[in-house]
């Protein structure tokens, strides 16, 4: 049986979270001299701690509870406090299904905790034979689901994900960091019945705001009070509160762009299948195209020799990089950069 208040680490049950003034007094006029400011300037004040307006604006959005949203500094804060609720250190597990996004393993590393790895099969799905035994293990406290995966590019199968949240009793944390992309369902909608659900999104990819570090958590209110419980005070600043606030007033402008993102991540993959050094281009639901190349290290060498930064995932996915979809113009230029390589193998 899940048990939240088992779960927790002991110290974060018991602890006793600090204070902000904001804490003690939420209005919004006054002779504010509570909270040792400066009375000068337009960024003197600290930041409302729960940035409420930016959540009653998210819930609209999600179609969610405000008291089932956590906002941390990039969902790689969302990531670390997962560890620092739910794990002791040198003694509890995390489970991930690899490759995946190597913040989960580095962030677990920090908190002294240990990291299994579980391969996807050959489809990049999860292997739910070898992952069924682990499940009852009483000091596996997390295991993370990256859907739409990066950097393999896939969403996870529905019905895997839902098994393996209904038969662990610790918590499954879902990133859809690239959900926006994808034309597949969320797992959202598993927040109101699933009690050991986090899911997350986040302000970096479809919304536009990585420099911004607004990460979105979901899940049950119980589990959201430990995170504000663990959470340093202000941890989102005005000026990125207010930076996500703008995009979600513009959602019809988000949702044009997600959709230019797909059709040129769409024109660049039937364009890329079309190359004799591309030996394989991975379907993709997210921002970024997963490539099999014939010699991954040269073709990285030479992209960056015209100015083209990609990334060589080779050491994760045999001959593999992976290449963000760009502006128009950008990926035209790797087009054309991969015409050449062609052309320059063809001629030697
Ligand atoms: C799967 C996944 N989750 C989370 C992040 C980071 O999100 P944020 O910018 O909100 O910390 C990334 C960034 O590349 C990612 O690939």
């Amino acid at each position: 049986m899940f048990d939240l208040e088992k779960l927790v680490r002991d110290n974060v049950r018991k602890l006793t979270p600090y204070k902000s003034a904001r804490d003690e007094f939420s209005g919004k006029t006054g002779i504010f001299l509570d909270a040792n400011e400066n009375p000068y300037g337009n960024l003197n004040r600290y930041p409302d701690p729960y940035q409420r307006e930016l959540k009653t604006a998210i819930s609209k959005i999600k179609e969610i509870d405000q008291e089932r949203i956590f906002l941390g500094n990039g969902s790689d804060e969302i990531i670390d406090l997962c560890f620092r609720i739910f794990c002791n250190p040198g003694r509890d597990k995390v489970l991930t299904f690899t490759p995946t996004y190597g913040m989960y393993e580095v962030s677990a590393a920090v908190n002294d905790i240990e990291t299994i790895k579980i391969p996807l099969n050959k489809n990049f799905q999860i292997d739910l034979e070898k992952t069924r035994p682990l499940l009852s293990d009483n000091n596996l406290k997390l295991i993370f689901i990256c859907s739409p995966n990066n950097p393999t590019a896939n969403t996870m199968n529905y019905d895997d994900v839902e098994y393996i949240i209904t038969n662990f009793n610790g918590i499954v944390v879902i990133d859809e960091a690239y959900i926006d992309f994808s034309e597949k369902p969320s797992f959202l909608k598993l927040i109101n019945r699933c009690a050991n659900l986090i899911l997350m999104h986040t302000f970096s990819k479809a919304f536009g705001l990585a420099a911004a570090r607004v990460g979105m958590a979901f899940s049950s209110p119980g589990i959201i009070k430990f995170f504000n419980k663990v959470k340093p005070p202000y941890n989102i600043s005005t000026i990125n509160q207010r930076a996500a606030l703008n995009k979600l007033n513009n959602m019809e402008g988000i949702k044009n762009q997600v959709l230019r993102i797909r059709r040129e991540r769409e024109k660049l993959s039937e364009v890329l299948k079309k190359i004799s050094v591309v030996e394989m281009v991975y379907p993709s639901d997210a921002n970024f195209l997963l490539v099999k190349v014939k010699n991954a290290d040269y073709i990285y060498n030479t992209l960056i020799n015209s100015n083209i930064i990609t990334r060589n995932r080779s050491n994760v996915v045999d001959d593999c990089l992976r290449i963000t979809i760009g502006k128009r113009s950008e990926n035209d230029r790797l087009i054309e950069a991969f015409y050449k390589l062609d052309h320059s193998k063809s001629g030697s």
